[in-house]
């Protein structure tokens, strides 16, 4: 028997909706449309994409046929309308970060348990060859003990970007290199290397003077396993270079750069490692040089990942409680350069940070 095919309804019709419209697409699923409150965005991509439009997420759920919401709207606003759509009892697929604030991220998890439905974080570098490689290696206890992770992100985006739109010029909307861009690599750091502890940060705006927020970061990082690493981060660097991942244990070393594997070195060296070394190597731009310089295929990972996750059950590869502990350690990161001082996590308090 065929297997059903599960129903996408976009909330929010900007820059990366057509990113998830076409990873819905290739990932064999339906479309039903975008909505958003400036309904001609929505209507725009729309008529690009032969699907309908609606100007609100209540409008949109008034389609019987969407199952999944994917919550594309800017980072302030997923959690009122993540805990909307799992309420009304859609499964949520939502934008990093998952939200502002760990009492929103606790809210939209306990309205999804409520109505029993799935909700998942789109950190689709979770998806990219050389990380499932990496993950698959630590599982496999290959790195033995872990010494240091690292995460290197020196970008470049121009100063009209943050202009372009409203909530990309305020800190607590979420638009500071280190919680927008970031996140996904802050995030890597924990996937690979476990629980953080503790954040020592540093942070400054070097070449985005018209906008308040952080283009650049530096943080000292301490893992729950005794490991130590580095996440290094700027927009502020032209021309923009490869995102660098870096792990090393008593037993091995591996570094992604953009999404080619780098460096795969084991003392106990595989026939399969040869393989290994070439993923990615055919890889395009990853984001360094602007904001929309990347393939939609992570997306479509981590949409097929989704569908996986709701038709035969089971743990999404970016499940909310994991993506709460990367909001928690980038809000301690804000906390830490807005003090002067390390912060140990948990984070007890994330008020008045931004
Ligand atoms: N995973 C990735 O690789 C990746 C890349 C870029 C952006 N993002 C994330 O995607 C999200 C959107 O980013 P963007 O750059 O597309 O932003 P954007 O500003 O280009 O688009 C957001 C859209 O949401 C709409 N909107 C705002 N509030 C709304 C509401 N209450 N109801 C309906 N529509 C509403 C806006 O009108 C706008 O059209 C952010 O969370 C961002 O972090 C993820």
């Amino acid at each position: 028997m065929a297997e059903r095919k599960i129903c996408f309804g976009i909330l929010g019709a900007g820059l990366i909706a057509p990113f998830h419209a076409k990873g819905i697409l290739a990932a064999n699923g339906i479309l039903a449309g975008f909505a958003d409150r400036l309904e001609d965005r929505a209507a725009k991509l729309a008529a690009e994409f032969n699907c309908k439009s609606w100007g609100s997420l209540e409008a949109m759920l008034e389609d019987p046929q969407i199952d999944v919401v994917n919550i594309t709207t800017p980072n302030h606003v997923h959690a009122p309308v993540a805990i909307a759509a799992a309420k009304a009892g859609k499964h949520v697929l939502c934008e990093k970060p998952p939200a502002m604030k760990l009492a929103d991220v606790d809210a939209m998890m306990a309205a999804a348990n409520e109505t029993g439905v799935k909700l998942a974080i789109v950190l689709n570098c979770r998806t990219k060859a050389p990380i499932v490689a990496m993950r698959k290696a630590l599982d496999e206890g290959r790195f033995g003990k872990i010494y240091q992770v690292d995460a290197i992100m020196k970008w470049w985006r121009t100063t009209e970007y943050y202009l372009g739109d409203a909530w990309r010029q305020r800190k607590d909307s979420g638009a500071g290199a280190t919680i927008q861009q970031g996140f996904h690599y802050i995030d890597l750091m924990q996937y690979l290397g476990g629980r953080i502890v503790s954040v020592d940060s540093r942070m400054g705006n070097l070449a985005h003077q018209q906008v308040a927020i952080d283009d650049t970061v530096r943080s000292f990082v301490e893992f729950e396993n005794g490991a130590v690493g580095s996440f290094i981060g700027s927009t502020a660097l032209w021309p923009g270079q490869d995102i660098r991942i870096e792990i090393s244990g008593e037993n091995g070393t591996a570094v992604m750069i953009g999404e080619r594997m780098a460096v795969w070195k084991f003392r106990d060296e595989r026939p399969e490692d040869e393989a290994i070394r070439q993923l990615g190597i055919d890889s395009g731009p990853t984001g360094a040089t602007g904001q929309a310089d990347f393939g939609f295929v992570s997306h479509q990972m981590i949409i097929e990942d989704f569908t996986r996750a709701i038709l035969a059950g089971g743990d999404p590869v970016a499940p909310a409680p994991s993506a709460r502990h990367t909001l928690e350690v980038c809000l301690a990161m804000y906390k830490s350069a807005k003090e002067g001082g390390p912060i140990k996590l948990p984070l007890m308090d994330d008020s008045g940070i931004f």
